[in-house]
């Protein structure tokens, strides 16, 4: 088992990684409330959440168990929860734990830092993305009609637990969205990290348990040195963004559907560093390493077929963007990367143009 700190003074917590943890919920969570609401979605509360009540017999536990998907990600979605807890007497020294993917895990966030002004905040993450990313580090959020993530707070939970078992479940696709990430981290921080995940890519791709478990440590440890560092993305944290700039035009583009996000990652990602590859930031063999460890994980390597001009709207409407410029995420080699506008509309084009 493997503990990871995030560092964040009087706001720090630990993750708390294994196979079997949702059993051990007592021993992790010592100072937990003995009130207990658990926001989770029908599929996942149908494997696991017998497992979380038992551990947790000596709580008072409610569940709330929303509809499965992103579009439950809503305004409509966080005032049934909030109503839910009034009407249960759920008071200021509640807590609240998310038992779910990234969709419950922001929703849950969300209302955990809005209930009372702010209770107690707990996440157990069950997809690969959601342990590798979006459970770490205190974005919170809900989807407003004109956009995804509009409406959030920065909360942090007072812990993570993560239980490999729970991976056991989860479809092929969904497995292969969190790997988009887990490269993402090799890429933009660590050299080492890559040149494992180059050798580990087939015991990943058939999550074998060793090697996720190291994967999914060393994804937490980057992701809680680059928040502790930067917690509210005015610097190197914009460097998680890899990949996403050109992945979210994707998603719109397929009107978040046809690809999940890490695929669209995976794409963007591969955009991303043949920019830098034209740019001279990063060579050609590195350029062709990133490559190969996307194709070996069974991720795409090319973007679906769009116009300049399609790339060029969805990108501009991109939160990233800063004075009518697009802030690109390049890598600079392997185990480094810049935040950069300083890209010309030529060399732009050209690489879409490649990468289609
Ligand atoms: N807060 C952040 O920093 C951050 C970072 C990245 C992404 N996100 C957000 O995360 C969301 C995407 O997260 P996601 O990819 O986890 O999607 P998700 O929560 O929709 O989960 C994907 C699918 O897997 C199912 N599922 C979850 N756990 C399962 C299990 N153990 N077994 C079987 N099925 C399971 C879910 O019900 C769902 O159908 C998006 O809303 C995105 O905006 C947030
Ligand atoms: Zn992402």
């Amino acid at each position: 088992m493997a503990n990871v700190h995030v560092e964040l003074g009087e706001r720090s917590y630990h993750i708390h990684i294994a196979a079997n943890h949702l059993q051990q919920l007592k021993r992790l969570l010592p100072n937990l409330s003995k009130d207990v609401f658990v926001v989770s979605n029908t599929t996942v509360a149908k494997h696991y959440f017998a497992d979380v009540s038992a551990a947790l017999a000596d709580h008072r536990l409610v569940l709330f168990e929303m509809d499965d998907g992103e579009q439950y990600k809503s305004l409509a979605s966080f005032e049934a929860i909030t109503n839910k807890l009034i009407a249960e007497g759920f008071s200021r020294d509640c807590a609240i734990v998310a038992l779910g993917g990234g969709v419950v895990g922001d929703l849950a966030g969300f209302v955990a830092a809005t209930y009372h002004r702010g209770v107690d905040f707990y996440q157990i993450p069950t997809t690969l993305l959601s342990q590798v990313d979006s459970s770490v580090g205190g974005k919170t959020a809900i989807n407003h009609p004109q956009g995804k993530n509009l409406i959030g707070a920065f909360y942090q939970p007072k812990a993570v637990v993560i239980d490999l078992n729970c991976l056991t479940t989860l479809d092929d696709r969904d497995f292969r969205s969190g790997l988009a990430e887990i490269v993402k981290y090799g890429i933009i921080y660590d050299s080492d990290f890559f040149h494992w995940l180059e050798h580990n890519a087939i015991a990943l791709a058939q999550r074998e348990t060793q090697a996720l478990q190291h994967a999914i440590q060393r994804s937490c440890e980057i992701k809680a040195d680059i928040v502790a560092k930067d917690e509210r993305e005015s610097g190197i944290r914009a460097w998680l963004n890899l990949g996403h700039t050109f992945g979210h035009a994707i998603e719109a583009a397929t009107e978040y559907g046809e690809w999940t996000h890490g695929e669209a990652v995976a794409a963007g990602t591969i955009i991303a560093s043949k920019l830098s590859e034209k740019t001279q930031r990063m060579s050609s063999s590195d350029f062709r390493r990133v490559l190969n460890l996307m194709s070996q994980l069974q991720l795409p390597t090319q973007a679906p077929n769009m116009t300049l001009a399609d790339w060029l709207s969805y990108m501009m409407r991109d939160k990233k963007v800063k004075d009518h410029r697009i802030n690109f995420v390049l890598p600079l080699g392997i185990g480094q990367a810049e935040v950069t506008h300083n890209i010309t509309d030529e060399d732009l084009a050209a690489v879409l143009t490649e990468c289609c």
